[in-house]
């Protein structure tokens, strides 16, 4: 770990957690409406996601001039398909708040040439100005979007495979149909041009994961890890997801 790494803030549970990140987001956006936000999709972003449909219908925050990228996508599903990240955005956030919808980006895990789909989407990033605030999730590999370990520190957008251990912890959202073997997913390096990163961990099946990223070294095979390389980046996590740290590193809020 070196001393301008990420910071690590430790609140009592989930939905303290949760809603920290969603603070987070409200603020930047009343300090500048335009922010170019990075999404995630995953079990932990769900309450953040509601939290933020909260705070619109309580008129504390719109996202009218805000824009937005998510991380990344199944290969072989349509925007359409209910189990696609596309789907769940729509019905977890973006039906019910006010993004303008050309300000809204998703990666088509549909798109028949998906090497141009990748690129594409790298280049409106870059067009954008890249991210103002990143949201990630983590995988309990380590991962960040769908960066599995192996993945290169400075990859871009790009296709992957899936890990049997991430299909397999993502099966749940699918029922009876296949978990998709690969993924579109922005790259490490990408995330790492964001001006500033939360990373949201929650219950104690992460814990070993995020004490591995936090502790370093930095290495592909714990692509979180990655975020040492960042000036502005926050792992905030529950008391369960920060178990393995020692307290001495934890700092604490009340969550405001
Ligand atoms: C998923 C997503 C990631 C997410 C992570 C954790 O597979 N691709 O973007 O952050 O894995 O997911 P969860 O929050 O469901 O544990």
């Amino acid at each position: 770990m070196t001393a301008a790494g990420p910071t690590l803030l430790v609140l009592d549970d989930a939905a303290q957690a949760a809603a920290y990140v969603g603070q987070e987001v409200v603020r930047t956006l009343a300090q500048a409406p335009a922010t170019v936000i990075g999404l995630a999709t995953g079990a932990t972003m769900r309450p953040v996601h509601a939290w933020l449909v909260a705070a619109h219908r309580r008129g504390d925050v719109s996202f009218a001039a805000a824009t937005s990228f998510n991380l990344d996508e199944y290969v072989g599903l349509e925007p359409q398909h209910p189990c696609s990240f596309a789907a769940t955005m729509r019905t977890a956030l973006f039906d019910h708040a006010d993004f303008a919808p050309g300000h809204i980006h998703l990666l088509d895990g549909g798109a028949p040439d998906l090497a141009a789909e990748a690129e594409r989407y790298e280049a409106a990033m870059g067009r954008a100005g890249w991210i103002g605030l990143q949201l990630l999730g983590i995988g309990r590999n380590g991962h960040i979007g769908f960066n599995e370990p192996g993945s290169a520190l400075e990859s871009v957008t790009r296709v992957v495979s899936l890990s049997p251990e991430t299909r397999a912890a993502n099966r749940a959202a699918f029922g009876a149909e296949t978990v998709p073997e690969r993924a579109l997913t922005v790259g490490i390096g990408t995330i790492l041009r964001a001006s500033r990163i939360l990373l949201l961990a929650t219950g104690p099946e992460k814990a070993d994961a995020v004490s591995a990223a936090w502790a370093g070294p930095i290495r592909p095979q714990c692509p979180a890890s990655a975020l040492h390389l960042h000036p502005a980046a926050c792992f905030v996590c529950d008391r369960q997801a920060a178990s393995a740290i020692d307290q001495a590193f934890w700092t604490r809020s009340t969550g405001r």
